[in-house]
């Protein structure tokens, strides 16, 4: 079977004040009809079955959110890696043979998911490997990750079109790639490169089947949690291990991966200058998210609960929810995890 293992247990920092610890970003609508997390469990809906994966605190709001998933959670938030460990042994126990797909829940994504998610399920399911998903890189941000194509091969659909109907099979003829590299968030210069070689941003989307996945991870510095869950106690393994997502523990270590490229349009709502693409602008440049007086202001992203006023201000975010509000340069938009981290110091 196809399972769809959606995240929902990050913190949204880079999205302070308006996602902070206790709600973070996926519970939240900005200015759409529902949740990012309640869009990705209706997107997850190609697969067999659908799990949030989400430590917790989260599992009761993750609930309310998503009522027709099942909520697995993880003993402590370690970040990705040894989340998707966790996952991994718990659908191996359920479910042998399967193929896991994970959905990350902070995307906006328009088009053909459930076909490049299939796909990408197929190629798991032949090659025995991790498979990511690709992006073709429009600007050298440093809040991804970045893959290297290697070698090209076809995607073989027979198997699946004598299983599947027709309009079942995967719309993505392009064929894959193996992975000649996979570099999470470089810096600026290195993402230029990136960009110019032809090399794609990882999606964060992933699929492969648990024992590959945890093969793999059994060789990184997830080794020793891997164990403590074969023997029964993940709540030593979990106590014992030092957070690290499973980009930077698993995927830019393994020799083990391919890509397949996207077919859809996407885009990850990571940090405040991400609200700017993906809302209209005003004739003057402005996103407003929410009520702002705004007077001879340019290219500024406003988003708050209550009400902003902002005169002869340009290139600014203005974020304000409850009683916080931050304050930064758009172009500056990826050290609000900085500022959170200080803040939480502080604390
Ligand atoms: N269950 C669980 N536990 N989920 C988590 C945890 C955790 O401890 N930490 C984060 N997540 C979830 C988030 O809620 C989100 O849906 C997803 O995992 C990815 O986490 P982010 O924190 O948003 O990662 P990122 O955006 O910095 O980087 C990842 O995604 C990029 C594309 O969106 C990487 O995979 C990059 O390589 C990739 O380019
Ligand atoms: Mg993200």
């Amino acid at each position: 079977p196809l399972v769809a293992v959606v995240l929902a247990g990050g913190t949204g920092t880079r999205l302070y004040p308006a996602s902070r610890s206790h709600r973070p970003k996926q519970f939240q609508s900005f200015g759409r009809e529902q949740s990012l997390l309640a869009d990705t469990v209706d997107r997850a809906g190609f697969a067999d079955e659908v799990y949030v994966l989400t430590r917790p605190e989260f599992a009761e709001s993750v609930r309310e959110h998503a009522p027709q998933a099942a909520v697995l959670t993880e003993p402590a938030p370690k970040d990705t890696g040894p989340a998707l460990v966790y996952a991994a042994h718990r659908i191996r126990d359920q479910l042998s043979e399967a193929v896991m797909v994970t959905v990350p829940s902070d995307h906006r994504i328009d088009g053909d998911f459930a076909g490049t998610a299939r796909t990408a399920a197929e190629v798991a399911d032949s090659t025995g490997g991790l498979v990511t998903v690709g992006v073709e890189p429009t600007r050298p941000a440093t809040g991804y990750g970045y893959i290297q194509p290697g070698e090209r091969r076809e995607v073989d659909h027979r198997e699946t079109s004598e299983r599947a109907s027709g309009e079942q099979r995967p719309a993505n003829r392009g064929g894959y790639h193996t992975v000649a590299s996979f570099t999470e968030k470089p810096d600026r210069d290195t993402a230029e490169r990136y960009v110019d070689d032809g090399s794609y941003w990882n999606a964060g989307i992933f699929a492969w089947s648990p024992n590959a996945f945890l093969g793999e991870a059994r060789k990184s510095s997830l080794g020793p949690l891997v164990e403590a869950m074969d023997s029964g106690d993940p709540d030593r393994g979990f106590a014992a291990v030092d957070p690290v997502s499973v980009d930077y523990a698993v995927l830019e270590r393994t020799d083990k991966a391919y890509v397949v490229p996207a077919s859809f349009e996407w885009d990850d709502l990571g940090s405040w200058d991400a609200v700017e693409r993906l809302f209209e602008a005003d004739d003057a440049g402005n996103v407003v998210l929410g009520n702002a007086l705004l007077d001879d202001a340019t290219d500024t992203v406003v988003a708050t609960d209550g009400h902003v006023s902002a005169v002869g201000v340009a290139d600014l975010v203005i974020a304000s929810y409850g009683d916080r509000t931050l304050v930064i340069p758009k172009d500056r938009a990826q050290e609000v995890r900085e500022v959170v981290a200080q803040l939480r110091e502080e604390d």
